[in-house]
């Protein structure tokens, strides 16, 4: 085992968790949430999601401290094409990330300890709008990655 082949499992192993865990919340999660009145669904996202994000930020660790370390053993000037759009999506999938921590999260936190069921929902539809942005760039990101499509 070389220390290409480690940063490749952890990058994947990074990719596995954050991309899972949003197929999961999207289409497992959601629908059968969907049949609980909202005070219960809302304190029930507001849960999973309290152990779902820190997981997501520990993901993106490990995704850019590998990535970045591949990218460099090549370097970036001979890298080829599909690495170059995997960190342009994948930046895109950091700040969308980012955008949903410092904001829709921090304000359903605040309203479902308030009990504001109707903030939280609005809150909660904000973040279920760009975790599913960041589901379709993220599954586009690994067919870039791995379908070799001529770049
Ligand atoms: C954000 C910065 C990122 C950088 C700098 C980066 C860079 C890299 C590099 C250099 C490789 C090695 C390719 C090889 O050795 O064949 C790789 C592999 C891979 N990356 Fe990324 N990546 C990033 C983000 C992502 C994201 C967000 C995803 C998916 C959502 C992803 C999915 C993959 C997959 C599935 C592989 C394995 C490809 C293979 O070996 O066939 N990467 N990445």
């Amino acid at each position: 085992m070389t220390l290409h082949h480690l940063m490749l499992f952890l990058h994947v192993l990074g990719v596995a968790v954050w991309v899972g865990g949003m197929a999961f919340a999207w289409l497992c999660l959601r629908p059968a949430a969907m049949q609980l009145p909202p005070d219960r669904r809302l304190t029930l996202w507001c849960a999973v999601l309290q152990g779902f994000f820190p997981l997501v930020w520990l993901a993106i660790a490990l995704i850019l401290v590998s990535g970045v370390g591949m990218l460099t053993e090549v370097g970036f000037a001979r890298a080829p094409l599909a690495w170059h759009v995997m960190t342009l999506t994948g930046g895109v999938m950091i700040a969308v990330f980012a955008s949903i921590w410092f904001g829709p999260w921090r304000e359903m936190r605040t309203a479902v300890v308030a009990e504001d069921w109707a903030r939280a929902a609005v809150a909660m539809n904000r973040i279920r709008q760009r975790v599913g942005f960041n589901l379709g760039l993220g599954v586009a990101t690994i067919a870039v990655a791995t379908l070799g499509l001529g770049f």
